[in-house]
């Protein structure tokens, strides 16, 4: 038996174990990751919450596109993707829901882009700020070529417009979740990938989801620690060729 294996069958709810179980709420981690004030932060254009593409038609057309065209993609475009996997969609006293459903509202996925060609902003790796609906930037530079060999020479993270690399923050769904966390993450990182997937149809984009790569390399070049905050999904966007 594998530890895959054995992650599968310790992770497992019975129902004597989940008895007893409370919450800590002094204990909660913050909802949101902050960058110092210096770091530059840009909003991003109001994304539409009504038109677009039929959504029979985006989930028919949708498929993993992995050669792009060398255009620029407006901002516009990619308010509309990031929207879509990790926007806020109804804000009420004591919850901002997402477009993307989360386990226990804990949201523990992050969102990076890594801008290759888009109109309007400087080549760089940016933070998803949720709340904002802004990006705040991380470091500027080229960083698709390190992207692409963290993910095995894939060149499609080279040549793409802009990367999404969906990081987990695990305390937020460990506080509550334990060893079961681990799955959520992933479950909830797939939500968020294929909404981003179907946006980017309805845009005319094509993408292509990345789960092969050197985590400590894909960690490097986004700055996460790999224990406290870890890559665990990407995906390529572009105007396929
Ligand atoms: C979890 C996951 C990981 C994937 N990783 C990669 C990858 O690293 N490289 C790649 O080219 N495609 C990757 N894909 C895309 C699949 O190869 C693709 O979805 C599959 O061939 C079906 O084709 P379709 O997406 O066009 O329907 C991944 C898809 C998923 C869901």
């Amino acid at each position: 038996m594998g530890f895959g294996d054995e992650f599968q069958r310790l992770s497992k709810y019975f129902r004597e174990s989940l008895k007893g179980r409370g919450l800590d709420w002094d204990r909660k981690p913050p909802l949101y990751k902050k960058y110092p004030s210096e770091n530059k932060t840009i909003e991003l254009p109001r994304p539409d919450r009504e038109g677009g593409q039929p959504l029979y038609e985006a989930v028919q057309e949708r498929r993993s596109v992995r050669n792009y065209k060398n255009t620029p993609v407006n901002a516009k475009t990619l308010s509309q993707v990031l929207w879509a996997a990790q926007g806020i969609t109804l804000a009420t006293e004591y919850h901002q829901f997402r477009a993307s459903p989360s386990a226990g509202a804990l949201y523990p996925v992050e969102t990076y882009c890594q801008v290759n060609n888009v109109e309007g902003l400087e080549p760089g790796l940016y933070h998803y700020q949720v709340p904002y609906h802004a990006l705040t930037l991380v470091k500027e530079g080229s960083f698709g070529l390190d992207l692409a060999r963290a993910a095995l020479g894939q060149k499609m993270l080279r040549d793409s417009a802009f990367n999404l690399v969906w990081t987990a923050v695990i305390e937020r769904s460990k506080w509550k979740y334990e060893q079961r966390a681990y799955r959520y993450i992933y479950l909830d990182a797939g939500h968020i990938a294929q909404n981003a997937a179907l946006a980017a149809v309805s845009c005319g984009l094509g993408s292509c989801q990345v789960g092969a790569f050197f985590d400590e390399e894909v960690n490097r070049v986004i700055e996460v620690d790999g224990e406290a905050e870890f890559a665990i999904y990407m995906s390529s966007f572009g105007i396929p060729k």
